[in-house]
């Protein structure tokens, strides 16, 4: 299953992916890592000796020409999915539609509850004893798509967003090396529901 990896942090739910398939834990293969800004999630990617590219958002007049470029950029290596890995912009739904049921997201918390950019810290303030990872399709609308996977984490109760995030980010990493491990199968296996390239 061949992928394409887009970014915006540290990356580390894309080194759970390296690594596993360097340990023969996946079949896949990383085409590219793209990202909207120079990150750190882009120097894992590079030391791993994969193709890398920036999209930058400041670069185009409007989001409209940045969503172009940056499906373009995604396209152009053919991806049987693409996987927003901790990728902090929104896409538009023309977007989503060239790749339809293919894009694949992580979200750090038990959607449907706390979508958005701050999902630790909404969930932390709303007071939830347990919150989560979900990793999910990308539809359109925001953190919306069929669930794919979840795993639930405990809140202790002295947490800041940071120690919550981390302990979100370890359970994570492994969600969705397992999700993609399974999404691989299907994708070489006989699912007559699942597109491929
Ligand atoms: C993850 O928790 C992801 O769900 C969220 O941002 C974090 C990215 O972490 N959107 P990393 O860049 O993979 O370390």
């Amino acid at each position: 299953m061949r992928l394409v990896v887009l970014v915006s942090g540290s990356g580390t739910n894309l080194q759970a992916m390296i690594d596993a398939l360097h340990q023969g834990d996946v079949e896949v293969d990383i085409a590219a890592v793209g990202a909207d800004l120079e990150c750190a999630g882009l120097d894992r990617a590079r030391a791993a000796g994969i193709d890398t590219f920036v999209v930058p958002l400041s670069e185009y007049p409007d989001r409209e020409q940045w969503n172009r470029a940056l499906q373009r950029r995604v396209a152009s290596y053919h991806p049987d999915r693409v996987v927003f890995a901790g990728f902090m912009r929104i896409v538009d739904a023309e977007f989503v539609s060239v790749f339809p049921r293919r894009i694949i997201n992580t979200h750090p918390s038990l959607l449907p509850s706390f979508p958005g950019a701050h999902a630790v810290r909404d969930a932390l303030a709303y007071g939830v004893k347990v919150t989560g990872a979900t990793v999910h399709e990308v539809v359109a609308d925001v953190d919306a798509g069929p669930i794919l996977a979840q795993v639930a984490v405990p809140v202790a109760e002295d947490d800041t967003e940071a120690v919550l995030h981390e302990r979100i980010k370890s359970a994570e990493r492994t969600l969705l090396v397992n999700a993609l491990a399974k999404l691989s199968w299907d994708v070489t296996s006989t699912d007559p529901d699942l597109p491929r390239s």
